[in-house]
């Protein structure tokens, strides 16, 4: 065998995994997305950094406050999703690299002392973080409809604060009717892989 995850698991995270447009009304608990996220915090990020933050859009009072600043096309599945995440970039990442990456402290203020490389970082990282979240939503049988279609600054606005930069609005729920299109086209391997 050439991969060492059983084929069914390859299915349920890659193969028949789709983005999801519709979703049945079965709750999220908040014990899945803590199974969750006790999976995907173990996603590499350059010095462990973590900047990934999430925001559970739980109470119907928070999701009108978000649906309108998602695009007229997200604003139906956004507002009938059974749990909606907020995925961010916290810019202020590096408070806790002393926790984090304990043997080498300095590295808090070597590389990011200036707040644009903290910035940059962290929109890499935490969006290697919201990837993996996609996968762990996946790996909990749920599916997820990963949505950058929004207002960047009114999100911010209403959820967020200047530290923190808003990368991904993610529907979370059972797959609905029609969930989903057809499978899109993907690249073929050798229209990407290059061995010099
Ligand atoms: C970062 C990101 C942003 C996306 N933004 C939107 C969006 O705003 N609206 C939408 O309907 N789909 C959005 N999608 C879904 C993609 O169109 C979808 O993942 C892609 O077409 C592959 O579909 P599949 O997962 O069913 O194969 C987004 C996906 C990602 C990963």
């Amino acid at each position: 065998m050439t991969l060492a995850l059983e084929p069914a698991a390859q299915d349920l995270l890659f193969r028949e995994a789709h983005t999801a447009n519709t979703f049945t009304d079965e709750p999220v608990s908040e014990e899945q997305v803590q199974a969750i996220y006790d999976l995907v915090k173990y996603a590499p990020t350059a010095f462990n950094q973590s900047p990934l933050r999430i925001v559970l859009v739980r109470s119907a009072e928070a999701r009108e406050r978000l649906v309108p600043h998602m695009a007229e096309g997200n604003q139906p599945k956004t507002a009938s999703a059974p749990l909606v995440a907020i995925l961010a970039a916290d810019n202020e990442f590096h408070e806790e690299l002393p926790t984090l990456f304990p043997h080498a402290p300095q590295i808090k203020d070597i590389f990011f002392g200036e707040r644009g490389n903290r910035e940059q970082a962290a929109a890499l990282n935490a969006s290697l973080q919201a990837g993996y979240f996609i996968v762990g939503v996946r790996a909990a049988g749920l599916a997820a409809g990963p949505m950058t279609g929004f207002d960047p600054a009114g999100v911010q606005k209403e959820f967020l604060d200047d530290d923190h930069t808003p990368l991904m609005v993610v529907n979370i729920g059972k797959p609905g009717e029609d969930a989903w299109k057809a499978r899109l086209p993907r690249l073929d391997y050798e229209q990407v892989v290059t061995t010099v």
